[in-house]
């Protein structure tokens, strides 16, 4: 497979769209349980403005999943994941590539902290390689079960965040994205 084999996104806008078992088995099997919502919850989502979720395809074939919020300041890119035989061909790099070439605003991301795990810390250079920055602010999201914090890092693109930005960003994540009623803060 070329490196710039063509992703081709079809969004998925209800759990009736008969790309859904795909991506959801694939979301489940991607993520771990805590970091990852519940199909009642991603049933809510798909009513929610902003939130975009898509079926990944190359070469006619089911790929991955992608799944975000665009909000007016900045696009957020909650969940990417490819199936595994996918995985290492460049073709995360080349989806990304093109969506930061064309969103024409900050794009925002969560990122295991590197010294969680070796994967982590590859991610983490993944972003770095395509311009996303890393922000040493205080950041975590819920623990979807044990309503626990789980520490993370926010990585922005095509720059570092201002501490004003970085609050913004936190605030409409925490609040729209998943439903708090405040930020979580430290
Ligand atoms: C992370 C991911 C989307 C990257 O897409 P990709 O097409 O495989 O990536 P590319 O081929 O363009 O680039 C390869 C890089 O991806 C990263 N990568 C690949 N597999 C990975 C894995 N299982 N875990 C973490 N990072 C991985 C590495 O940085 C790798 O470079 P390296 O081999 O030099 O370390 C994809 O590997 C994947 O689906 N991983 C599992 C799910 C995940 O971790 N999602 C990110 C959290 S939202």
């Amino acid at each position: 497979m070329e490196p710039t084999a063509a992703v081709k996104k079809i969004r998925i806008a209800s759990a009736k769209s008969r790309h859904f078992p795909q991506f959801w088995k694939l979301f489940e099997k991607s993520f771990p349980k805590d970091e990852r919502f519940s199909l009642r919850v991603q049933k809510k989502l798909f009513g929610k403005k902003g939130y975009c979720a898509y079926a990944l395809f190359v070469d006619g074939k089911f790929a991955g999943l992608e799944a975000g919020w665009q909000f007016p300041k900045f696009n957020f890119v909650g969940f990417l994941a490819l199936e595994k035989q996918f995985r290492n061909k460049g073709i995360g790099t080349a989806l990304l590539r093109k969506e930061t070439a064309a969103a024409g605003k900050l794009i925002v991301l969560e990122a295991e902290p590197r010294q969680k795990s070796a994967k982590a810390k590859r991610r983490i250079a993944f972003y770095k390689r395509l311009g996303f920055k890393l922000n040493s602010g205080h950041y975590a999201i819920p623990d979807y079960y044990n309503k626990k914090a789980i520490p993370m890092m926010l990585m922005s693109f095509a720059r570092k965040l201002s501490k004003k930005e970085f609050v913004e960003v936190r605030l409409t994540i925490h609040t729209k994205a998943y439903g708090l009623d405040k930020p979580i803060v430290g």
